[in-house]
């Protein structure tokens, strides 16, 4: 089978292709035939050795993908040869809080999906809702689940609450479209008319043009008449914090989700901006098999369809990571077996 590995530091290349043996499941494994895989930012951080969690040499690169499975192990009790799944982030994170013995990421410490086979164990899959063409099921594990972690931790929102995101990245897309399933109100901000009417289509009820309005906080208090958003998903970083604070209510929740921020890479906060706020500031790191199974559910109750943007062949992989890198996207950039 062909597959990609992480390309040898300093060679110059994202990833490179080799031929290797195609593996045989071990008692408790799938083999799966790898159909769509899907880029994240942190695959760039990745190649580019900018994230915090250090890469495995030669690792099969991608945390996102979706298969057939077409071999199972004699132990294997959940799944059966032809059942369509994707895997867990985190393969070992089954349930509850992340622990540092469970930390181990598809695509950094252990082989991902930019292979045409993929060995998982049982334990890490999920069936894909039968709904979604391969691409999308590919979507779900990274940004889909981090977006859902955000929106549906207990007391975080209720129906008619507001949710306000940032820009049209992957996580803030389906941040949109899961909070207006969960009978939300969501303020988008974004840069352009175009992606603004794309946000709207996507269900965002009012669209801020944060470069039109610098100040973008303002405009979110002005559209919720002074009381500001009950949740901010704040996928930007540090250069936003302070505007997404004085954009929250006062009893908000901001959920801040970058992991590598763009600079300044100093967090400030000013006293003026916390003097009006009770807002509560928490994390998320994508989440657990179990979280996913939930997204899951979810999205096959409503038939959601994570955004796509555009595709590459098995062949156009190092095209693909250099088409995510450098251009403008709005959803995901997949790459289909
Ligand atoms: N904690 C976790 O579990 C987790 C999981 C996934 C991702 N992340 C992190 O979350 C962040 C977002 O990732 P992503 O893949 O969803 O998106 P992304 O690709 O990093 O976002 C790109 C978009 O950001 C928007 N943007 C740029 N500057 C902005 C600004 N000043 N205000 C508002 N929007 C701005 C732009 O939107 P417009 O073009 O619309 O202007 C751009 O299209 C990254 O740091 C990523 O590493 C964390």
């Amino acid at each position: 089978m062909r597959t990609y590995r992480l390309a040898k530091p300093g060679s110059g290349d994202l990833v490179e292709l080799e031929t290797a043996d195609r593996p045989a499941p071990g008692r408790t494994q799938l083999l799966v035939r790898t159909r769509a895989a899907a880029l994240n930012r942190r695959d760039l951080f990745i190649t580019s050795g900018r994230y915090p969690l250090p890469a495995r040499p030669g690792v099969v690169p991608l945390s996102d993908g979706a298969g057939e499975v077409v071999a199972v192990g004699a132990d294997v009790a959940r799944f059966a040869v032809g059942d369509r799944v994707t895997a867990s982030y985190w393969p070992r994170w089954i349930s509850g809080p992340l622990r540092p013995e469970v930390v181990d990421q598809l695509g950094c410490t252990v082989d991902g999906w930019l292979a045409e086979y993929v060995l998982l164990e049982e334990t890490a899959a999920v069936a894909v809702p039968e709904h979604l063409t391969w691409a999308e099921a590919a979507a779900l594990p990274c940004a889909g689940l981090t977006a859902w972690n955000a929106l549906t931790r207990p007391g975080t929102l209720v129906p008619g609450a507001t949710v306000l995101t940032l820009g049209t990245g992957d996580v803030s897309l389906f941040a949109v479209q899961l909070a207006k399933q969960m009978g939300c109100r969501v303020i988008a901000t974004t840069s352009s008319a175009a992606k603004a009417e794309r946000l709207r289509a996507l269900g965002a009820d009012d669209v801020v043009d944060y470069l039109a309005h610098p100040e973008w906080s303002g405009e979110v208090r002005r559209l919720t008449g002074g009381a500001g958003a009950d949740l901010v998903v704040e996928t930007r970083g540090p250069a936003t914090f302070g505007q997404s604070l004085r954009a929250a209510a006062t009893y908000a929740q901001i959920c801040l989700l970058w992991v590598v921020s763009e600079p300044p890479e100093v967090l400030t906060v000013t006293e003026s901006d916390l003097r009006g706020s009770l807002a509560t500031i928490r994390r998320e790191f994508v989440g657990n098999r179990t979280e996913l199974e939930a997204l899951c559910r979810a999205v096959a109750v409503s038939e959601l369809r994570p955004v796509v943007d555009r595709t590459f062949g098995f062949d156009d992989a190092v095209r693909a990571y250099g088409s995510y890198r450098d251009q403008d996207s709005f959803g995901k950039v997949v790459i289909e077996f």
